[in-house]
């Protein structure tokens, strides 16, 4: 059916309102390659998409090779839905990311492989899975305490021990009529108080893990976050390049649980670290908070302080990750290694809407295949689509990833060229590969009253947005919580042209900003 200027608008209908405020409700009808077109008097106008689908499209948008394969898919009868049945190209998918994962970490343990269909659902399956390993360990605990309580009462009781007024203390027990009975309920009480808590996450501020019930909790913004508290788990975000504030968060967090042993004769009261914290989420490069990359050092002190807290490490490589860094995992370029893997985005090679999350075997809990499934997750089509797309990245010797990093390098030596040229307009240029972002100074004082209230309202980069699209027939974005920093996330495909085109309208957008032409620029 087709729609008529009369229908109301009921698809989300405040936010289509507000992108129209900015310019940006153009409707596209089109899309190949790094351009999305859309219709203007029944012709097509052409636009340059530098947005690319937040970083889905590392091989453009309908890749002919791509649509190709997805063609024969379909008309072959992909079966699509064939749920609890051998899946072999799933199994095919799980080998072919653990061969390019071994090459690039160096290592050649196997990592299990979770199927989903979005970025933040491969992120909940991790939260899910880290939090089952948590649990499970913490139950292994418990049966080790439990043993070792029965081991004091016989000791007690046959005289071979007896419990200390220090065991007390330790404790926290006052001595009654029956000093063991005092000490145990002084441990069960000690211990049940930390196993009441919740499980608390890490992640780092700035970070973007999806919105779904438990991922929105890890997502830094408060706007996305604060109204949902009370659902899930909560986590403790930690400053990007500050070491010492994730040291000191730990410490404020640690917990013990009581343990009794005997020793020559005497029931002492033995701490055991109890697992406060569940995992640890990061992205490499932090896409929707503001293309800030992370340095080999943080990464490195992120590393160590994990292992000596036993704590996973989740790396989210949702946006950064399948070659677009110029490696398949942006992380394996800082030498960070994870205990988890997400990928998703362009896993569907602009596609199919798929994700995974991988789990190194020596954490992996196999009940986990018993209690986390989907109905669309794991299908022939989407797996079908993520070898091709896997095999398209690994041909000819990587040559996509070199693409990517040379293609990259062009690309930011045009950025830092209209930030040389606009000092006083572009504050920085950030990011690696085709995931990059030029920051704007602030605004917020501006000459110009519309862009300074623009500015102050958070749309600075919105209003820049619209602007290069409607004036240079350039799409890009605002990274989303850091509305003064545009990204660039195109594919491998992107022309020396396309770049040119980029920056004469950075230029055009720089020139309306240094004249604060708020009339020009447009905005909310
Ligand atoms: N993790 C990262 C690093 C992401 O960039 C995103 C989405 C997600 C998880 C969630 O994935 O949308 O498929 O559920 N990022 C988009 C952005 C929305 O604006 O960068 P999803």
């Amino acid at each position: 059916m087709n729609s008529t200027a009369a229908e109301p608008e009921l698809a989300e209908p405040y936010l289509r309102e507000w992108l129209s405020t900015v310019g940006l409700d153009v409707e596209y009808v089109r899309a190949e390659g790094n351009t999305l077109y859309f219709l203007d008097d029944g012709r097509e106008v052409p636009v340059l998409d530098y947005a690319g689908g937040y970083g889905s499209l590392i091989f453009g948008h309908n890749n002919p090779e791509i649509v190709a394969h997805a063609k024969a898919l379909l008309d072959g009868g992909s079966p699509v839905h064939a749920q609890f049945s051998r899946h072999p190209y799933a199994n095919q998918v799980a080998t072919a990311l653990n061969r390019i994962i071994h090459r690039e970490l160096g290592t050649d343990e196997p990592y299990s492989v979770i199927f989903g269909n979005s970025g933040a659902e491969a992120n909940e399956a991790a939260i899910k899975h880290a939090e089952l390993d948590r649990v499970l360990r913490i139950q292994q605990l418990g049966e080790e305490l439990a043993a070792h309580v029965e081991q004091v009462r016989a000791a007690v009781a046959d005289g071979t021990a007896r419990v200390s007024g220090r065991a007390l203390a330790a404790a926290g027990a006052e001595a009654g009529e029956d000093p063991l009975e005092a000490l145990l309920a002084g441990v069960a009480r000690h211990n049940a108080e930390r196993l009441a808590r919740p499980p608390l996450f890490l992640a780092l501020e700035g970070s973007f893990h999806g919105k779904l019930v438990g991922s929105v909790q890890l997502t830094h913004n408060a706007g996305y976050r604060a109204p949902f508290g009370a659902l899930a788990a909560q986590a403790r975000f930690v400053p990007i390049g500050r070491p010492e504030e994730l040291k000191r968060i730990i410490e404020e967090e640690r917990a013990e649980l009581l343990d009794l042993v005997v020793t020559d004769g005497a029931v002492e009261v033995v701490p055991r670290a109890f697992p406060v914290f569940c995992a640890f989420l990061l992205e490499p490069i932090q896409g929707e908070g503001g293309i800030n990359v992370i340095t080999a050092e943080f990464g490195q002190a992120i590393q160590q302080a994990c292992a000596e807290i036993d704590l996973p490490i989740v790396i989210d490589e949702i946006q950064s990750g399948m070659g677009r860094t110029g490696a398949f995992l942006a992380s394996s370029l800082i030498g960070l290694r994870g205990d988890y893997y997400t990928l998703a985005k362009s896993l569907g090679g602009g596609i199919a809407k798929t994700s995974v999350m991988l789990v190194r075997r020596s954490r992996y809990r196999r009940e986990f295949e018993l209690v986390h499934s989907s109905t669309f997750a794991k299908d022939h089509f989407s797996c079908h689509i993520a070898l091709k797309v896997l095999e398209m990245l690994e041909a000819d010797d990587g040559r996509a990833y070199r693409t990517a990093g040379e293609l990259g390098e062009k690309l930011t030596a045009m950025l830092e060229a209209v930030r040389a040229d606009f000092p006083d307009v572009v504050k920085e240029i950030r990011g690696k590969g085709l995931m990059l972002g030029l920051e704007f100074h602030d605004q917020s004082e501006g000459s110009d009253e519309g862009i300074r209230e623009t500015a102050r309202a958070g749309f600075l980069g919105y209003a820049v947005a619209g602007y290069l699209l409607r004036e240079h027939r350039v799409r890009t974005f605002p990274t989303a919580s850091a509305a003064n920093t545009l990204r660039f996330e195109p594919s491998t495909l992107i022309s020396d042209a396309e770049i040119c085109q980029l920056g004469s309208a950075l230029r055009g957008v720089c020139s309306v900003l240094r004249l604060q032409d708020g009339k020009r620029l447009g905005g909310a």
